[in-house]
């Protein structure tokens, strides 16, 4: 069984089968639920439970760890890939009494019909001592849901904060060093699962500013033995700073929509600025996601289908707005044969984008040399707008 110091051990479960969660978000990597268990000298407590799918493999480690007697389980989050064995738990350990917060207590009772009594409620900033081990309970609320919470072993200067800092990523490693691939999955699970909390999220990254922290053991993917190089990273992500960067995703009936979109890319990248293309017939969402997450413009190209905007392209644009990145400049590129209003549907999409909406190019079937004229103008109105941001000289 992996330890993180003495006494202090991973005990939950790896998926590296799994492919998608919330049946919405691409898991290319596979995931993780992350429990651990904590020995005290006097009391022993079991930080989260693992999705129900892999209860079985919680059960044997806490059986290999020798765990007669389990006095708490600390629930950090009611969502059911880290809740969804506590009943089972809860069976297995008549005596343990679960301890969380008055709004998780709450979500458990309805989602999983854990009685009463069995629960301990603690307030934000209360301590409860294991012997040689104190667990100091931290809230941060809203990541991703309301009643988040995060524990500190002072002694140990271990955190546990759930899903916050978490990645989806599917990995015999104990440790994330500064590895590049970590980096990518947390950056994708951050676009994915954060990014709509920005705000939130740097409350309580100051919230744990003041802990000094050796190890960040969140409830997916591997433990920072270098908490500097996640923090780090957060607070890039969640900074009001965007790139000299371009999103630009599309869907192409007839080839109109395609040609619009790579004349328009070939335009900005001319301007040196950057460009991510998705085809979303084809796209995996999380790099979508990941790229809005530094992106200083996004534009969406779309045909005309039934007098409005392609399903695909709607769907980027709702995805988009509810990911709330901090773009800060919109568009569209869009082709119709006879009639249509894709361009305000998409718009009328992406009320949560705190976004400048650029003049769309429409062009009547095919491009010609004026939509192309007018394709050369949008790049070089972002041009423009990239500049005042002071991201490209
Ligand atoms: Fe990993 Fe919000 O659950």
């Amino acid at each position: 069984m992996k330890q993180l110091k003495p006494n202090v051990y991973m005990a939950g479960a790896i998926d590296f089968d799994r492919r998608l969660f919330d049946e919405l978000i691409p898991l290319p990597d596979g995931t993780s639920y992350n429990a651990y268990l904590i020995k005290g000298t006097e009391k022993t407590a079991l930080l989260d439970t693992v999705d129900p799918t892999k209860t079985t493999v919680l059960v044997d480690n806490l059986i290999k760890l020798g765990v007669d007697k389990l006095d708490y389980v600390i629930a950090h989050h009611a969502e059911q890939d880290h809740s969804g064995s506590l009943p089972d738990v809860l069976l297995l350990y008549p005596e343990a009494k679960v301890v969380t917060n008055e709004k998780c207590k709450g979500m458990l009772i309805d989602e999983l019909e854990i009685e009463e009594d069995r629960f301990i409620v603690i307030e934000d900033g209360q301590e409860l001592s294991l012997g040689d081990k104190t667990l100091k309970f931290v809230f941060i609320p809203w990541v991703h849901w309301p009643e988040t919470m995060a524990t500190y072993i002072k002694e140990d200067k271990i955190l546990f904060p759930c899903d916050f800092f978490g990645s989806h990523l599917a990995t015999s490693k104990l440790y994330a060093g500064e590895d590049p691939i970590v980096y990518e999955a947390a950056k994708r699970y951050y676009a994915e699962i954060m990014m709509p909390f920005r705000g939130p999220i740097k409350k309580n990254l100051e919230k744990i500013a003041d802990l000094q922290i050796d190890l960040i053991a969140p409830s997916h993917g591997p433990v920072y033995d270098k908490p500097a190089f996640i923090i780090d990273a957060y607070k890039e992500w969640v900074s009001d700073d965007v790139k000299n960067e371009v999103v630009v995703a599309y869907v192409s009936m007839h080839e109109s929509t395609r040609k619009m979109v790579e004349y328009f890319v070939e335009a900005l990248i001319d301007r040196n600025i950057e460009v991510r293309q998705f085809n979303l017939t084809n796209t995996d969402i999380g790099k979508l996601a990941i790229s809005l997450v530094d992106a200083a413009t996004v534009v969406f190209g779309s045909p005309t289908v039934l007098a409005g905007a392609h399903p695909l392209a709607a769907y980027a644009a709702i995805l988009a707005n509810a990911l709330r990145p901090k773009t800060k400049f919109a568009s569209v590129i869009s082709s119709y044969g006879w009639h249509g209003r894709a361009v305000e549907q998409i718009t009328e999409l992406i009320p949560h984008l705190k976004v400048q909406v650029l003049q769309p190019v429409i062009a009547k079937g095919v491009p010609k040399d004026a939509d192309y004229m007018e394709l050369e103008r949008l790049a070089d109105n972002i041009l423009d707008k990239h500049k005042e941001l002071g991201i490209i000289n």
